[in-house]
């Protein structure tokens, strides 16, 4: 079988890692991959967002089964567009991608179905939205409606960074037309779970829960990132909490996309936060999560291939969807600098006894050898019976590798060691 995975960073390099391991699979196509994804795939210099040039490349190769796994395509209509051309794929439509895609939408979905997540009012009138922040409490929380690149979010601490938020969101345009709208959302405090889904419309099944390290520094310091570092599972997802979610989140999620006519077909990701007054949903994405993927995938033993086509053609209820009982950590390793500013092309050397366990994120092939060519550079994960083990796997590896100005936290994995549930 021949397929295609739309993207190229760590997430995508865990999922073509995966995808390897089924035996009839010859050959994989990433677009537009990396230079550390050349490892294990062909890449083709087409871009995620190219969405003609995706079924182009699609229809003219053979390509049997496709899988697209960044946001942007999927809000864009990758999926629909090969569904066109009868090329299956893991992914959802762009009218149920807007679950990630409008934030606004989220929300009224939200609270239609009675789904548990923050108090909030929607704003296009920027006079409207200013003069809401004087009558709300802080800390309070400004996303911008669209995509943002996961910079879209800011927890005010004061009235006036609230109203700076929005101004910068609304009338500088700082995301574009993502931040034509706003939502201005009550603060919610607690410990943050995610959980990845697959479903097919019908049936949901829940991967193994994760947490993830948002912050560049140790402790959660300094700025947001994509994530520096995830581990699996997470502690704070209990058989308690996993049943109130699958009753009060999971299951009335899929069922009201399906009664809004928006069937969802893929990864489902649930950003939880587990509140003194039970989980609620911080956030949806209409796709597996980066670095989430990195440490759950690994952990995954069912054939990942087979639980994709199970997803895209109705038959997940039918389907065995296995995860290990051990546990896993993922150690980003990114350029100094990143989220602002930093430097590429450092030669980067990985040593081959680590290199099954390496995903690389921003990294590129110049003269025959690997440099640095993003923030996010790559992802080490560790598997091993308890997370104590994984976390300090995950670390003696990453002292194998170099590149130089890497930098990376220290204390990916010790929240959840700490845990006291
Ligand atoms: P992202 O959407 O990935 O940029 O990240 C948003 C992050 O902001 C979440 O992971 C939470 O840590 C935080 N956040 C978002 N909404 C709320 C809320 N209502 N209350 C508290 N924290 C929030
Ligand atoms: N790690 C969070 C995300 O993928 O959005």
């Amino acid at each position: 079988m021949k397929l295609m995975v739309v993207g190229g960073g760590g997430r995508e390099h865990a999922i073509i890692k995966k995808l390897k391991e089924n035996k009839n699979v010859t050959e994989i196509y990433a677009l537009p991959g990396n230079g550390g994804i050349a490892q294990d795939a062909v890449c083709v210099p087409i871009g995620a967002k190219d969405i003609d040039g995706i079924v182009k490349f699609a229809s003219e190769n053979g390509i049997d089964y496709a899988v697209v796994a960044p946001d942007d395509p999927l809000v864009l209509g990758a999926v629909d567009a090969l569904n066109e051309k009868d090329i299956p794929c893991f992914g959802p439509t762009a009218d149920a991608a807007v679950i990630e895609g409008s934030k606004a939408f989220a929300k009224e979905l939200m609270k239609k179905y009675g789904i548990p997540t923050a108090e909030y009012e929607i704003f296009d009138d920027m006079d409207k939205a200013l003069a809401y922040i004087d009558s709300s409490e802080i800390p309070v929380v400004i996303k911008a409606d669209g995509l943002a690149l996961g910079k879209g979010v800011i927890i005010a601490q004061t009235k006036e960074e609230a109203k700076a938020a929005v101004s910068s969101m609304m009338a500088d345009k700082v995301f574009g037309s993502s931040g034509d709208r706003v939502v201005i959302e009550e603060f919610l405090t607690g410990p943050e779970v995610s959980v990845l889904s697959f479903t097919d419309g019908e049936t949901i099944v829940p991967m193994i829960s994760s947490m993830d390290h948002k912050r560049a520094g140790d402790n959660d310091t300094g700025l947001n990132t994509g994530g520096m570092g995830t581990v699996a599972p997470n502690p704070y997802y209990t058989p308690e909490v996993a049943a109130e979610c699958m009753e009060k989140i999971f299951l009335p999620t899929i069922r009201a996309m399906k009664k809004e006519g928006r069937i969802f077909k893929g990864c489902l990701y649930f950003g939880l936060m587990i509140t003194p007054k039970g989980p609620k949903v911080i956030e949806y994405n209409c796709r597996f999560g980066d670095p989430e993927t990195q440490v759950v995938l690994p952990l995954l033993r069912s054939d990942l291939l087979t639980v994709m086509q199970a997803v895209t053609n109705g038959t997940l209820a039918e389907t065995e969807v296995k995860f290990s009982d051990k546990s896993a950590c993922c150690v980003i390793m990114a350029s100094k600098g990143y989220p602002v500013k930093y430097e590429k092309g450092y030669e980067i050397t990985i040593p081959r006894e680590v290199e099954d366990s390496v995903y690389i994120a921003g990294a590129e092939i110049k003269d025959g050898v690997l440099v640095t060519n993003g923030g996010r550079v790559l992802g080490v994960t560790a598997v091993a019976d308890t997370l104590e083990e994984a976390v300090g796997k995950a670390y003696a590896s990453v002292g194998k590798i170099h590149f130089d100005n890497s930098f990376y936290r220290n204390d990916i994995g010790a929240k959840a060691l700490k845990a006291n549930i």
